[in-house]
């Protein structure tokens, strides 16, 4: 496979209204991520990805966007952003934006036009139909739980397409003058000299050419608009499409991206992240979808470790020789990685932490973290269903309440998946809230900022900050990166329960044992042990001759003859 400048780097990603307010309105923005560079370049991440940070009206946090070449007063001005792309390239650190593309907010002019007069150019940029016996046009129910057809204003039986809120219409990429707006777009901010992007929700621009009903999959009597991305022609559709961003932005510029990729059939990831593929990389969200239910959140079922394990070795297993996939245990749309896939009880131990935190590091692939998990940042208390910030977390509870659910039991759910887990302030300091801001934060900081934060964990050499520092400093240290970053992954000692155990082999012959359980383990070694390259305890590894004693919640890398 070839070399590419982005394959040894750690990614990052910001979510800039919780991130670091510098200005006291409550709000993180860019010149408070300037703040923070120093942070981010000692922990030792260098492709940052900012969440969106264009103007928008905020029905999806940002992720409904009114102008595409802007930046939200609210995150500061165009300079400021001019001044993060040159400080972090002096940094060799590299910054990627949110490319969100599928939709845009119903406040763009785009739209606004189109609404004027549907049946004009601007109506060619979205996607309007006519009703269907004086019901929208088919039945497809949307990723936040609502129809995903809306009436357009002053106009009998007409309906615009929005598979996500209904102020973000969907983009009509059958469109050929819609596409070359899009790639103009995208080679503007690549010459501004951005490193590329996260490409949001892509998957749902392949539409199929008709729009018809699935049978229904809940009392509400709608159908999951996913199933619109099996049908033949969306798919085709969408191979067009992204063939043609590829060649018309991306790869003139030499840009890296990731895509935000759900559910790829092993056999199509050669045409996502080969090496003539639509992107560098994609997100691995086996272990994300893991006990979700088409249902809802109501009905999912929470994974074990092992089950963690299992999602990630088979994602690996199919990566191997394809490509290189970003791996994740969290982001601004999953509940809290330490509160999602550590057993009860277990969420706020650093031990627990550094035990995951291995596994996700050094897999094969591009480990990204999302803001506060190097703190070891678990799921906030919700005391009731009316501090939810989050569009997708209110539909969801509506779910739960059509599906039976008592109210208090409505709360538990949603408390355990809403996207508000992610969105807390970072925790900086014990001060006032959490040293996020000097004024009153847009949403409260999680109570645990006491003991949980940045500059606690700066100083004690045990804490999750600093074994996070230690696991990418081994990503990139000299001795390691070949076989780390391009080594090969297999996998051993599967059947045992609630053990992540994998060899990463080039020049160097590594073997990485994580135990994710909270009982010793005697394994057998597979040969002698040259070096133990990495401890996440202070207890030294009880090797044997040709055994050792796994403690509870340690990870070792050992570098074995
Ligand atoms: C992606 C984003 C999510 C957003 C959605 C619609 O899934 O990660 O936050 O709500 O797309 O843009």
């Amino acid at each position: 496979m070839q070399r590419q400048w982005w394959q040894a780097s750690v990614g990052y990603q910001i979510w800039p209204k919780s991130f670091n307010d510098s200005n006291g309105d409550g709000m993180g923005d860019i010149p408070g991520i300037l703040e923070k560079l120093d942070y981010l370049q000692q922990l030792g991440v260098d492709l940052l990805w900012l969440s969106p940070i264009y103007p928008s009206p905020l029905a999806d946090e940002g992720y409904d966007i009114s102008d595409y070449c802007g930046v939200d007063p609210r995150f500061g001005t165009m300079a400021d952003l001019e001044r993060l792309i040159a400080e972090t390239k002096r940094r060799g650190m590299r910054l990627l934006l949110d490319l969100v593309v599928n939709h845009c907010s119903d406040e763009h002019p785009w739209f606004q036009k189109a609404l004027a007069d549907p049946e004009g150019p601007y109506g060619q940029y979205f996607y309007f139909r006519r009703g269907k016996n004086g019901a929208p046009p088919c039945n497809w129910r949307g990723y936040f739980g609502a129809g995903v057809w809306s009436p357009v204003p002053g106009r009998a039986d007409l309906y615009y397409l929005h598979l996500f809120h209904e102020k973000q219409p969907d983009l009509n990429w059958s469109n050929p003058a819609l596409r070359r707006e899009i790639y103009q777009m995208v080679n503007w901010w690549l010459d501004k000299g951005i490193a590329g992007f996260r490409v949001d929700a892509i998957v749902n621009i392949g539409k199929p050419d008709s729009f018809r009903d699935y049978p229904a999959d809940r009392p509400d009597g709608l159908a999951d608009c996913c199933n619109m991305l099996a049908e033949p022609s969306a798919k085709a559709h969408l191979a067009e499409y992204l063939t043609e961003l590829r060649d018309n932005t991306f790869r003139p510029h030499g840009a890296f991206t990731v895509g935000e990729v759900f559910d790829t059939d092993p056999a199509e990831l050669a045409a996502f992240i080969g090496p003539d593929g639509y992107f560098s990389s994609m997100f691995d969200f086996a272990a994300t979808c893991c006990g979700k239910s088409p249902k809802g959140w109501w009905a999912a079922r929470r994974p074990s470790p092992t089950d963690y394990r299992d999602c990630c070795f088979s994602s690996q297993k199919a990566a191997q020789g394809v490509g290189f996939l970003s791996n994740v245990i969290e982001n601004h749309d999953e509940p809290r990685g330490a509160s999602h896939y550590l057993p009860l009880g277990f969420e706020e131990q650093p031990r627990a932490q550094k035990a995951l935190a291995a596994v996700t590091l050094l897999l094969r692939g591009l480990p990204f973290l999302y803001q506060g998990q190097e703190l070891g940042m678990t799921n906030k208390p919700f005391a009731s269903i009316h501090e939810v910030d989050d569009v997708n977390t209110k539909g969801e509870y509506a779910a739960c309440l059509a599906a039976g659910l008592r109210a208090d039991d409505a709360l538990e759910v949603i408390a355990h998946y809403s996207r508000d887990n992610a969105r807390t302030p970072v925790q900086w300091s014990a001060q006032a809230n959490a040293g996020f801001t000097a004024g009153t934060p847009w949403m409260p900081v999680n109570p645990r900022y006491r003991s949980v934060n940045a500059e606690a964990q700066q100083a004690d050499p045990a804490s999750a900050l600093n074994f996070y520092k230690k696991l990418i400093s081994l990503r990139k240290d000299p001795a390691y990166k070949e076989t780390l970053v391009w080594g090969d992954f297999e996998p051993l000692y599967t059947e045992r329960e609630g053990l992540a155990a994998f060899w990463r082999r080039a020049d160097k012959k590594l073997l990485v044992l994580s135990n994710l359980s909270d009982e010793a383990m005697l394994l057998p070694l597979p040969g002698p042990v040259r070096a133990v390259v990495l401890n996440s305890r202070q207890l030294p590894p009880e090797l044997e001759q040709q055994a050792l004693i796994l403690a509870p919640w340690q990870a070792l890398v050992l570098e074995m003859e």
